[in-house]
């Protein structure tokens, strides 16, 4: 290892994660650094969103935020960056419109557009490209001084194409619908390419100091059971069994790996099967139903209450966790405490401490 980072004082989201038995489960949440939090918008300022991330000391400013605010109560910091950093280290433009979110201004149109034939072709040198990735975890890292794990992440081939043919959010997936069902075979190759793509960034994340990796398919739910089997399953899969190969190659330490195909409820049997360690889930899932379908493979699950419940009274953040404990917290391990997707603007940050000191009050043994 070229670094040499504090030893970790917390590792229990790295114990949970490999499935072994711990004291009680470790907890944190998706977007924990955002803009539920008032010193987030301070230390943002006018910056643009992508610019956050491409400076060092301002990500790894934003990631330490959570950290600080919830000592004592949180098992993780996730690095300050965003999943859609591999589309534009693969050529193409995107802006984070305030209030609006994510815009391409020249999405994918179709496989004779020139720009697919560009993208499909490019040799993405990933290291060059997304180095500030990379450097904000490297700092992040040093500053947390082991305090807790960081977290690295990428966005899932699936919903990453559904982005770059889209242009941004959508209700309706029409581009990305017609890709798939108008032109599979072009759509599979995009596919595999973002993949190989996703295996070399988490890897260089990890080289910079990342200690748990988590793939987003924040899009998952879009698609049928068959259609994910078709189009989503084959590159998460491919991710799991790459990314290790890459770990060996740069002569790193495997780290878990965790899988989160949010909304696809009807694939949490086949999730188990694809060769993460951790598969994370929304609140479509009900707590005993999802232990029972996981039966005895050694899968550690992740999340799941509904992020809107932050906007509730303190008696429905308590109903929440509690069925949160009740249906996965068995054995004293295979739980990762979070909510099911990630925590929203407007949320009083007063009540996710609620909700953590809730997690630690009811799983205390
Ligand atoms: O704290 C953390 O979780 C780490 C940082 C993080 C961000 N984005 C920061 C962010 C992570 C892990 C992501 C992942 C991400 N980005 C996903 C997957 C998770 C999910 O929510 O499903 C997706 C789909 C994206 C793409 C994206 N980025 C969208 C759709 C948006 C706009 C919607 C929104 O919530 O504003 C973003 C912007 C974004 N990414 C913000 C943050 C803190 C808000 C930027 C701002 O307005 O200041």
């Amino acid at each position: 290892m070229e670094h040499n980072f504090e030893p970790l004082k917390n590792d229990l989201l790295l114990r949970a994660a490999w499935g072994q038995t711990v004291e009680r489960p470790p907890m944190w949440v998706m977007r924990q650094a955002g803009r539920y939090l008032p010193e987030y918008h301070e230390a943002k300022g006018t910056r643009d969103f992508f610019e956050c991330c491409r400076d060092a000391e301002v990500a790894s400013t934003l990631t330490l935020q959570p950290v600080e605010r919830f000592a004592g109560l949180l098992d993780a910091a996730i690095i300050f960056s965003d999943i859609l950093v591999i589309p534009q280290a693969m050529g193409m433009q995107v802006e984070m419109v305030d209030k609006k979110g994510p815009h391409f201004p020249s999405p994918l149109q179709d496989p004779e557009d020139g720009q697919y034939g560009r993208v499909l072709a490019g040799d993405v040198d990933v290291a060059a490209e997304l180095g500030y990735v990379y450097e904000a975890i490297t700092l992040t890292r040093r500053k947390l001084a082991g305090r807790v794990p960081l977290i690295g992440f990428c966005g899932a081939p699936w919903t990453l194409f559904c982005y770059m043919v889209e242009g941004g959010g959508t209700k309706l997936f029409a581009q990305s619908k017609k890709w798939i069902y108008k032109y599979p075979e072009e759509s599979k190759k995009l596919l595999a390419k973002i993949a190989d793509v996703c295996v070399e960034h988490l890897a260089l994340q990890v080289k910079a100091g990342a200690q748990l990796v988590m793939v987003f398919d924040s899009w998952a739910g879009e698609l049928g059971p068959a259609s994910f089997k078709e189009f989503s399953e084959p590159y998460l899969a491919h991710i799991a069994q790459k990314l290790p190969q890459k770990l060996q190659e740069l002569g790193l330490d495997k780290v878990p790996m965790t899988v989160f195909p949010k909304g696809a409820w009807y694939a949490l049997d086949s999730a188990c099967n694809l060769g993460y360690n951790v598969v994370g889930m929304d609140w479509l899932q009900d707590p005993a139903e999802a232990v029972r379908i996981r039966g005895d493979r050694n899968i550690v699950f992740q999340g799941n209450a509904d992020p809107g419940v932050l906007y509730g009274s303190k008696a429905a953040i308590t109903k929440a966790v509690e069925d949160m404990v009740k249906g996965f917290w068995v054995g004293n391990k295979g739980w990762i405490a979070n909510l099911g997707h990630g925590i929203t603007p407007g949320v009083n940050p007063d009540n996710l401490k609620f909700f953590f000191e809730e997690i630690h009050r009811l799983t205390k043994s």
